[in-house]
């Protein structure tokens, strides 16, 4: 296995997910490419920010980065060697499996859930379409 592509959101669910892709890439020595698309954010926050002081595009990147700054740390913090930050933008499920064909990933790491626990679906919809679409294996992590 050479690179281990984790999708992250924020959410506890992706931070388990993170923790395992974490640990198959430290036992394998395959790279670990940690990746957040960005622009995911509730409508009330979304109405906070345009209504604030300052640049929404550079808001939501700078929530994109930290989302992604706070992942590095914490596969960092299991021993993996090589760790790649990616931030995309687009339709979540669409812009994971596209990265993963043009990064070759081995294998999909998703939560079971996300941020948008509201609804009332067992999988999430964006882990439901990256199971169902993805090029490549895909470990769906409860
Ligand atoms: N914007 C995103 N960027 C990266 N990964 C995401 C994003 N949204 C969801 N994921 C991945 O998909 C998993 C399931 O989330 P999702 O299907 O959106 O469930 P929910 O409907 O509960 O939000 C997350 O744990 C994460 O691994
Ligand atoms: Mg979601």
């Amino acid at each position: 296995m050479e690179r281990i592509m984790v999708a992250i959101d924020g959410s506890p669910d992706a931070n388990r997910a993170l923790d395992a892709a974490a640990k198959l890439a430290e036992s394998t020595g395959a790279e670990l490419l940690i990746l957040n698309i960005g622009g995911e954010i509730s409508s009330a926050e979304m109405r906070r920010l345009a209504s604030a002081d300052g640049d929404l595009s550079k808001r939501l990147k700078q929530i994109a980065d930290d989302i992604l700054k706070q992942g590095g740390k914490r596969a960092k913090r299991h021993g993996v060697e090589t760790i790649r930050l990616q931030c995309e933008w687009g339709d979540p499920a669409e812009t994971i499996i596209a990265t993963a064909k043009h990064e070759k990933a081995d294998v999909i790491v998703v939560g079971r859930r996300g941020r948008g626990r509201l609804s009332a679906l067992l999988l999430g919809s964006v882990s439901q379409k990256v199971a169902s679409l993805a090029p490549c294996m895909v470990m769906v992590v409860p």
